[in-house]
């Protein structure tokens, strides 16, 4: 069949998404099917009236990829595509909502506030800080309430750090998150569908950064990040993280495939950071990863989920 994979886009993940859309695009091709990447831009419309694909596999990071909008057009134009639909995509690509969702799922998350840049601005000088660091303790991880591929995070260690650490999320939007950062080991669940359509969850990836913060540059850079496939957990871990998983996908509405990322604590209990309805896929990604874990070729996997995306 032939496959257009939508890669790129204007988001601060606009190189990630190019890398992760031209290995999509190899592996179906070795698959057999015909797939070629195109750069979203405003051609788009165009593109897909003139090359009228089978499916559309919308491999974007980031905003307009992963918030829905694009899967949105997908959708008003009757094109199949691989991946969420756009109310999963916007649940979750709101860290802050998906959190929500989650917890009364039962699937524990850190204690977090959701702060605005304007309320920041205002109440700021006020204690207002103090008083976040008073009730989710030190230390904290500080994101964007949107936002991907650690872009924008900072890991805070001391109360001092952390008005630089809101400045440095409100970057990438007007929403910053704080949570409680729990230790623990940290680990990505990739999930895709099996031929029944039914989710199943690959082995858990464990991430080890050399420099302790999975960041930008600990992701796409090849050595930067050990991992241990599957995850050093004891089995009762391994499977709370894998039942954990299923839950958020489930809860979240996903489809076709995913990725969710946790931290297991001491205990063994897992704790959910956040979900990804379009994971990155490119040579140094996790969802690749755990499937070369499980023993899975990416080419038969990815052209299985082309084949889900046609008849779904
Ligand atoms: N946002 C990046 C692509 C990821 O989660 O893999
Ligand atoms: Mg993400």
């Amino acid at each position: 069949s032939h496959v257009l994979v939508l890669a790129g886009g204007l988001s601060h993940e606009r190189d990630v998404s190019l890398r992760s859309g031209r290995r999509v695009a190899e592996a179906l091709g070795r698959a057999g099917c015909e797939a070629q990447v195109r750069d979203v831009d405003s051609g788009l419309l165009e593109t897909l009236r003139s090359q009228a694909p089978d499916v559309v596999w919308p491999v974007l990071h980031g905003a307009t990829g992963e918030d829905g909008a694009l899967r949105d057009v997908l959708e008003t134009l009757g094109v199949r595509y691989v991946g969420a639909r756009p109310a999963s995509c916007r649940l979750t690509w709101d860290k802050p909502v998906a959190k929500a969702l989650v917890e009364q799922a039962g699937v524990a998350t850190p204690a977090g506030v959701a702060l605005s840049h304007a309320t920041f601005r205002e109440l700021g000088s006020t204690g207002v800080l103090d008083a976040v660091v008073g009730s989710l303790g030190l230390p904290l991880a500080v994101k964007p309430a949107r936002g991907g591929s650690a872009l924008g995070l900072t890991i805070v260690r001391s109360a001092a750090e952390l008005p630089s650490a809101m400045v440095a999320a409100y970057a990438y939007g007007d929403i910053a998150l704080i949570e409680r950062y729990v230790s623990g080991t940290e680990v990505a669940v990739s999930i895709v569908e099996d031929h029944d359509g039914l989710p199943q969850a690959l082995p858990a990836v464990e991430i080890v950064p050399d420099s302790g913060v999975y960041s930008y540059d600990a992701r796409y850079t090849a050595g930067e990040t050990e991992f241990f496939t599957p995850a050093r957990l004891s089995p009762e871990a391994s499977a709370a993280a894998s039942e954990a998983a299923l839950i958020v996908y489930a809860v979240l509405g996903h489809r076709h495939l995913s990725r969710v990322d946790l931290i297991v604590d001491e205990s063994g209990k897992p704790w959910f950071l956040e979900a990804n309805s379009s994971p990155g896929m490119t040579e140094t990604s996790l969802l690749p990863m755990a499937l070369e874990a499980a023993g899975l070729e990416a080419a038969a996997t990815y052209a299985a989920l082309v084949r889900r995306a046609q008849s779904d």
